[in-house]
């Protein structure tokens, strides 16, 4: 079996580690690496760090308007997708590298198996939901990570074409997050000062289109960071670093440490060595329920409604009281609670494709 996996933003190559180191077992993967994230600490730091085999095609496509962005990569895309004619097209999650791989490769009638199918925000501004619906159609096995994936996938009529398979996100975080010492970790500001992790802190990120459009959104959740009893470690993320910085400064923030994107084995020991996490990422979510940490997620939708429950993931306005009041709000585990798979979700995932590689 032939499969290409299209990657290109920093998520899609933690789920492509761990999907990629079972399927090159049995079967040959051609990697394309789109180019949407470019930087080292945002691609080649990954591909290190996890082991992940050099791409086959790096396409170079990055910034933009979407369409742009997009229309440039569905080009791209095409050309290596007609010269290497394989089995399956392998996706993952809701980028424009995904859109753009799944409209290419539906045209050309190959089979497209999307991983992190059904999930829904029922937000139709938000710009990943448009990429996962448009995907989602298009695709013949919808391989969903929840049973709310499932759920998204029988509301739109696709669930014939779906599977549970578990989270590989999860199987990641349970065969990486612990190879990383929190005392071996060295932060670098955006000035390229080096820092050590304080003893405690919380945990943010923030890159969502949502937050980092308008100034006031940050703003207040700096502000709700500033005021907390420990200081905040925050990653900055590249299309943030200029207003990050600049708020931090104006405003005199001192509890609010940033510092340069780190490396999946450094932001997994981040996770679970922070007292809570404050973020807009779907990935950092799930991250905190895994590592059982209280999450406040900044944001006017839900993305996994499995991290939920008994507070452990609330829903914040970027307002600093309400980010704040929720903070405080304590969570309760339900330590049976295992509703992102058991681990061996990227074993399920290249089953299936192998299952349906005929069909
Ligand atoms: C993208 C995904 C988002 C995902 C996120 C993961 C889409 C629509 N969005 O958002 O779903 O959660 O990746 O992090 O596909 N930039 C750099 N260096 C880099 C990467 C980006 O400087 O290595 C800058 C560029 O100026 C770029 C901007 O950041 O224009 C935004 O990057 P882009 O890939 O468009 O969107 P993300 O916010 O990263
Ligand atoms: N992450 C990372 N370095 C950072 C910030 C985040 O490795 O500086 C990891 C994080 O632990 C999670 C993933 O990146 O595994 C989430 O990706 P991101 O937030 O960029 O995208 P999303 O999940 O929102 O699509």
């Amino acid at each position: 079996m032939k499969v290409v996996t299209v990657v290109g933003a920093r998520p899609q190559f933690i789920k492509a580690a761990v999907v990629s180191h079972v399927l090159r077992d049995r079967h040959t993967e051609v990697l394309i690496h789109t180019g949407q994230h470019y930087d080292y600490n945002m691609s080649e730091q990954f591909f290190k760090e996890l082991d992940i085999p050099d791409p086959d095609y790096n396409l170079g496509i990055s910034g933009g308007t979407h369409a742009q962005m997009t229309g440039r990569m569905m080009i791209a895309i095409e050309e290596v997708l007609m010269k290497e004619k394989p089995d399956w097209l392998l996706l993952y999650g809701d980028t424009n590298s995904t859109l753009a791989a799944a409209i290419a490769a539906a045209k050309l009638h190959i089979r497209i198996c999307h991983v992190e199918a059904g999930t829904r925000t029922h937000s139709m501004t938000n710009p990943e939901e448009l990429n996962r619906i448009c995907t989602d159609h298009v695709s013949s096995l919808l391989l969903a990570c929840t049973k709310s994936g499932m759920e998204g996938l029988e509301a739109e009529g696709l669930s014939d074409r779906g599977h549970m398979v578990g989270d590989p996100m999860y199987d990641a975080f349970l065969q990486y997050s612990v190879k990383r010492e929190i005392k071996d970790i060295v932060l670098k500001t955006p000035d390229g000062d080096e820092f050590d992790v304080p003893d405690g802190y919380y945990y943010l990120t923030c890159h969502r289109e949502e937050n980092t459009n308008k100034e006031d959104a940050l703003l207040e959740i700096f502000r709700a960071m500033e005021s907390l009893d420990l200081p905040t470690v925050y990653p900055v993320h590249p299309r943030n670093k200029e207003r990050a910085s600049r708020l931090v400064r104006d405003n005199g923030f001192k509890n609010i440490l940033l510092c340069e994107p780190v490396g999946y084995l450094e932001s997994t020991a981040l996770v679970r060595n922070a007292k809570s996490v404050v973020t807009d990422s779907g990935g950092l979510q799930r991250e905190a329920f895994f590592a059982k940490k209280k999450c406040v997620t900044v944001l006017d939708f839900v993305v996994w409604p499995e991290t939920m429950t008994g507070h452990r993931n609330e829903l914040s306005v970027p307002v600093a009281d309400e980010i704040i009041k929720r903070l405080n709000t304590p969570q309760v585990i339900d330590g049976d609670d295992e509703p992102f798979g058991d681990g061996n979700a990227a074993e399920r995932i290249v089953e299936l494709m192998e299952r349906y590689q005929n069909i």
